[in-house]
């Protein structure tokens, strides 16, 4: 396996920023959590149910004795991304730096959890270039729009049709969704129960814990 969080070439803006190795490794971390590092990185529409799975799978994690870190949307614009809104370009930073963030996470033996609408397939994939490839496993949340917009929950359907919200994922913003998903979750067919299920079953099935 690679050594995920790892010097590169060029990466800094200047030659005197120098790489420290550190003394306790990845690999050390790994060992110490037993458990196999990974990002389940959720993506879908406003509404699709991210945050509620995700939830509802880290609950699941931890009674199965897992360490596990979820990065939420709403909550990492509240932090360390509250200076960046909703047009294209600040949808791109916004996933780049929650990237790098949740490799770092990996990098500490976590099982991380993002959920973000990330609605761009090239983010995505900058994502899961930045890692090794099996500790990127992306999860669809796919959740029809008529269905998200039904359940509405923070009211921003709503004030994205009436024109008080500009660039709303799915009425006057793309959404791409992914094309070959690891794990594939239909919100409107299972429960949520069922659905944080499907994805702890597939971490199983695919011996991450
Ligand atoms: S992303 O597109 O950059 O990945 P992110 O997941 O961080 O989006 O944030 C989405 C959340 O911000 C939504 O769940 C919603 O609560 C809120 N939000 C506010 N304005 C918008 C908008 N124009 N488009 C989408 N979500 C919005």
């Amino acid at each position: 396996m690679n050594v995920p969080y790892e010097r590169k070439e060029n990466e800094s803006v200047s030659d005197d920023v120098v790489w420290h190795n550190t003394t306790v490794t990845h690999q050390d971390r790994v060992q110490l959590k037993k458990q196999q590092p990974v990002v389940l990185w959720f993506t879908g529409l406003s509404g699709s149910g991210k945050s509620t799975v995700a939830n509802a799978v880290e609950s699941k994690l931890l009674s199965l004795g897992k360490h596990s870190y979820l990065l939420d949307g709403d909550n990492v614009r509240h932090g360390l991304n509250k200076d960046l809104g909703f047009s294209d370009a600040d949808r791109v930073e916004n996933i780049r730096r929650i990237g790098e963030v949740a490799k770092l996470f990996v990098d500490s033996g976590a099982i991380v959890l993002t959920a973000f609408i990330s609605p761009f397939i090239s983010d995505r994939q900058q994502v899961r270039d930045l890692l090794d490839d099996s500790q990127f496993l992306e999860v669809f949340i796919d959740t029809p729009i008529e269905v998200c917009e039904s359940r509405d929950p923070k009211g921003l359907y709503k004030k994205a049709r009436a024109g008080e919200i500009k660039n709303f994922t799915g009425i006057d913003s793309e959404y791409q969704a992914p094309v070959n998903p690891e794990i594939h979750v239909k919100t409107a067919d299972c429960t949520v129960e069922e659905c944080a299920e499907l994805v702890v079953r597939a971490l199983q099935d695919k011996e991450y814990i």
